[in-house]
């Protein structure tokens, strides 16, 4: 098994965490790993900060945390960088985001300010809410290839061994994919004919991918799920993941549907709404980018109840998202599902559920550990699509043909499992006969 481990390239030298998007969960990322840093607070949310794994028997009693047995970058080797059409840097960004105090925010104001965006690919076809002056300019051809000069140069400019990517910028409208998507040869035409079914996520993707980076996509847009950059991404030996990070009202539904599905308890409805007043939301209120959204949160639910296995149970569920722009509510969201529930002999139940969430503060150590893990799964070799990572997205990639597992407890082990893997320690089955064997 130590194939593996001796496979992992070391953690050496500074990693860049390049962030398109610098709105409320990119802010929120980056002052928190500084706030870990300066030990004003702790790294609540992240696994790769602050989880434990068992390894081997349970009888060997043999614990470590994620973060002793992998080799991870450390916070102290992070750099952090970005794109964004509105020129903020960091700090006025987080203080226009409303999520953090500002009292914290003044304690975090000397690394903040510093961070400012490189100008973005941005189109205002794709993002109709949103006005932007910091943008480049070129045919698509020419924007990919800036954006490899601008991964590049922060790199050399920071003295970074490593970069990755986290797309944190607003959903796109949705789309399709169309011919353009279904080759890296085809893509390629497509960005020289500059056409305009090629959006800047996956031009960002396409960068990051060339240039060697792992790329995350945190939104619910098409930006690195589509057969070309698949391609592309194994070709180049690149790890992709995405998309949509799980948190809020999806993190909550897969917590308590697998839960009642593995009692064999039936569905007849599952009814969410929420309100949020922040810019994400503001974007979202057009119908285009809600679709993206709307799309994203309602497979989850099918996939997990599976309604064609056990039509006795979930044929006629009916599965209701609306998301409403409020904006006295800010970042501080809060959703409302309603769960027709039906047990034995056919009883109806009802569950409530009222979540008073703060969107950022769920998103950002979700960030971190992507940022983290797929640095750590391009230096152990792992390229193309990085199902193990599916823990962290409402709407996981898997290879075509496979069902995305959306159960959180399935993704947990699955992650746990891979990293034992990729370290050379035993996979756990939970079977546990052993200790009942004479
Ligand atoms: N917060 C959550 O819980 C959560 C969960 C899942 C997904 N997301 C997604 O994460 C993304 C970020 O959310 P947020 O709350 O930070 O939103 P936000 O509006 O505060 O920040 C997004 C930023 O992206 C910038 N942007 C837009 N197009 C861009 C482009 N082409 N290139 C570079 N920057 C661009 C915007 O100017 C803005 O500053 C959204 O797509 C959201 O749907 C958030």
């Amino acid at each position: 098994m130590d194939q593996f481990k001796s496979k992992v390239a070391p953690v050496d030298g500074r990693l860049a965490v390049l962030l398109p998007g610098m709105g409320a969960v990119a802010t929120t990322f980056i002052a928190g790993v500084e706030a870990v840093k300066a030990g004003l607070s702790q790294p609540i949310g992240s696994l790769t900060q602050m989880a434990h794994i068992r390894l081997g028997k349970r009888s060997e009693k043999r614990w470590a945390m994620i973060k002793d047995l992998v080799p991870l970058a450390k916070l102290d080797d992070l750099v952090f960088g970005g794109w964004d059409p509105i020129p903020d840097d960091a700090y006025t960004a987080a203080a226009k985001a409303k999520v953090l105090s500002p009292e914290h925010l003044a304690q975090l104001q000397p690394s903040l300010s510093q961070i400012k965006p490189m100008a973005a690919v941005f189109d205002k076809n794709v993002v109709k809410r949103l006005e932007g002056a910091n943008v480049k300019r070129g045919t698509k051809r020419e924007l990919a290839n800036q954006l490899m000069q601008d991964i590049r140069g922060f790199m050399d400019k920071n003295k970074c061994t490593r970069a990755v990517m986290v797309w944190c910028a607003s959903t796109e409208a949705y789309q399709q994919p169309g011919p353009e998507h279904q080759s890296i040869a085809a893509f390629e035409k497509a960005l020289d004919a500059d056409h305009p079914n090629i959006y800047p996520s996956q031009l960002y993707a396409y960068a990051a991918i060339m240039s060697g980076v792992p790329y995350m996509n945190g939104a619910p847009n098409m930006s690195c799920d589509f057969p070309a950059l698949v391609q592309l991404a194994e070709k180049r030996g690149v790890a992709i993941a995405g998309k949509d990070f799980k948190t809020g009202q999806t993190l909550m539904k897969t917590i308590i549907a697998p839960g009642l599905k593995a009692r064999m308890l039936g569905m007849e409805g599952w009814f969410s709404t929420n309100i949020l007043g922040n810019r994400d939301g503001e974007v979202l209120d057009d119908p285009a980018n809600f679709k993206t959204k709307e799309v994203s949160k309602l497979s989850v639910l099918e996939q997990i109840l599976e309604p064609e296995r056990y039509p006795e149970l979930y044929k006629d569920l009916q599965h209701k998202v609306s998301i409403h722009y409020y904006k006295p509510r800010g970042d501080n969201k809060e959703g409302w599902d309603n769960i027709d529930i039906v047990g034995w002999m056919g009883y109806p139940m009802q569950i409530k559920v009222n979540f008073l969430c703060r969107d950022s503060i769920l998103a950002a150590p979700i960030v971190l550990d992507l940022a983290l893990f797929s640095d750590f799964a391009h230096r152990a070799g792992m390229k193309g699509i990085q199902e193990w990572l599916s823990f962290y997205y409402k709407s996981p990639m898997a290879a075509a043909g496979l069902q995305p597992e959306h159960d959180l407890f399935i993704q947990q082990t699955k992650l746990k499992n891979t990293l034992r893997h990729l370290m050379g320690e035993e996979q756990i089955t939970h079977l546990g006969l052993e200790y009942y064997q004479s």
